[in-house]
């Protein structure tokens, strides 16, 4: 599904070092190359780390939360689609412990970078795997997974994604593995709404500004300001086949985490 040239094969394992395949310059998104996703990541990779401070910490107390809400126990093999560089990692590495497992997704290859650049930072970091792949079709081996995360990588995946990215979750998932994915959401209607679109609308005029490379967050809060579709992740995740699906609002419905099971005699 992934356009972008500068991915590797997927396999089980993918080697991913700080620099390998980055080329020294990239296209702006979207104008000169067409709007594709993974290159908008590219551009957004060197800056990514801004989320954090544009939303206030709110982004970092969401991963929290979600993270809270799934049953982690040591040794557990987790899968982390939508990856980034690996914002999650620092709250699943000390639940999994030193036997656990993550295998982290993704298909910008600057991302990854940054992401193989963050594991060295990180004790063992051979508990962390990354492999270079849409989400919706990882490559990565059924049933293997007792917990698949992913944050804030909803927003920009096309709806027509959603049976794929719930069908994978599915294959994933050992049977009574849990899935919890967290995106922002712009609440329907009242003061929620306009202070919600008040704050991104605010937050794209302060990046225009800025200009250079941030730039880039500007197509990220347009994403985020459409996205109101998680209700249809959730459809896509009953209809493959997973159990208990719910979604709980965080922070006045600014952000939410969908949550789902696979059922123990699954076959
Ligand atoms: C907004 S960032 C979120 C990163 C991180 N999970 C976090 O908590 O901040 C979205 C990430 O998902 C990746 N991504 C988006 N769609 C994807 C897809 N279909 N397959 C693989 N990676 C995808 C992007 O490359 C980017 O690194």
């Amino acid at each position: 599904m992934s356009e972008n040239p500068l991915l590797v094969a997927v396999g089980e394992e993918t080697q991913v070092s700080a620099t390998a395949g980055i080329p020294q310059t990239l296209g702006a998104y979207p104008e000169e190359d067409g709007g594709s996703m993974p290159n908008l990541f590219d551009c957004l990779a060197s800056t990514y780390h801004l989320q954090s401070i544009l939303s206030g910490g709110l982004t970092e107390r969401w991963r929290r939360q979600m993270v809270a809400r799934l049953p982690l126990q040591a040794g557990q093999k987790v899968v982390d689609l939508m990856t980034g560089t690996g914002e999650l990692w620092t709250l699943l590495l000390p639940q999994v412990g030193e036997n656990g497992r993550v295998r982290a997704v993704d298909f910008s290859a600057r991302m990854l970078a940054g992401a193989a650049r963050h594991r060295d930072t990180l004790p063992n970091p051979e508990r962390i795997s990354l492999h270079a792949a849409n989400a919706c079709s990882s490559g990565l081996a059924s049933a293997t997974a007792d917990v698949v995360v992913s944050a804030f990588g909803l927003k920009t995946l096309p709806t027509t994604d959603y049976p794929a990215l719930a069908a994978e979750i599915m294959r994933l998932l050992a049977p009574g593995g849990t899935v919890a994915l967290l995106e922002l959401t712009v609440p329907a209607r009242g003061w929620r709404r306009a202070f919600c679109l008040g704050y991104l609308r605010s937050c794209n005029y302060i990046l225009r500004l800025l200009g250079g490379p941030i730039l880039a967050h500007t197509h990220l809060l347009h994403f985020a300001s459409e996205f109101s579709a998680l209700d249809k992740v959730a459809s896509a995740c009953r209809a493959a086949g997973l159990r208990h699906v719910r979604i709980e609002q965080l922070t006045f419905g600014l952000a939410s985490i969908l949550l789902a099971e696979r059922d123990e005699q699954y076959k």
